[in-house]
């Protein structure tokens, strides 16, 4: 188990405190240009928690405040969605989202299997974060390419790649690839400095 960040989130904050900042980094302007948008549309809450968890990545308390703030909501009101609706996370994720479909077609296939092998290669349960802040395992509903089962989609950042007829082998080497790449990209960093 551990914790995670994302890119989007870290793209999303400043330096230095702001007027537009609240706490500590986040950055709240888009946050606020959608909530102003969102005020007349109904059902807004779910929106602005969706479009709030688009731009950090999870729902972090500093922004469920800062979005009582601004729609009189309050917090436990959003708490209250937020818990209720699977979509919503309330924690980190790591930079690669792992979705491993838990659909009909791909339970048949070997689904279990799947999540077996990633479980033990990234020794962390459904929903946790692995150490190093690169992996999270989500068990997720019909991904919707049946044909392919058993399937995992891998999002990262804005990318979404999607992996099908896998093997417990098949899986673990796809992740061990990310995690070598990321190891260069992180080797090719220190050389540039
Ligand atoms: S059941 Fe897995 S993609 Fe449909």
């Amino acid at each position: 188990m551990g914790r995670n960040d994302i890119d989007t989130k870290k793209d999303s904050r400043h330096e230095n405190n702001c007027e537009n900042c609240h706490g500590e980094m986040y950055d709240f302007r888009e946050l606020d240009d959608i909530i102003m948008q969102a005020k007349v549309i109904k059902g807004n809450l779910i929106i602005i928690l969706q479009e709030a968890q688009r731009i950090y990545g999870y729902l972090p308390r500093e922004v469920i405040n800062r979005i009582s703030e601004k729609t009189g909501h309050t917090t436990a009101e959003i708490y209250g969605v937020a818990t209720f609706y699977a979509q919503f996370r309330l924690k980190p994720i790591g930079k690669h989202l792992i979705m491993l479909c838990q659909g009909t077609a791909c339970h048949v296939s070997g689904a279990q299997q799947i999540e077996k092998a990633i479980k033990e290669e990234l020794e962390i349960e459904d929903g946790e974060t692995t150490e190093d802040m690169l992996f999270t395992l989500n068990n997720v509903a019909c991904l919707g390419c049946c044909s392919l089962a058993p399937v995992m989609m891998i999002k990262t950042g804005e990318e979404e790649e999607t992996h099908g007829k896998l093997t417990p082998e098949k899986t673990v080497e796809i992740i061990k690839e990310l995690r070598l790449l990321e190891e260069q990209g992180t080797e090719n960093e220190r050389e540039a400095v």
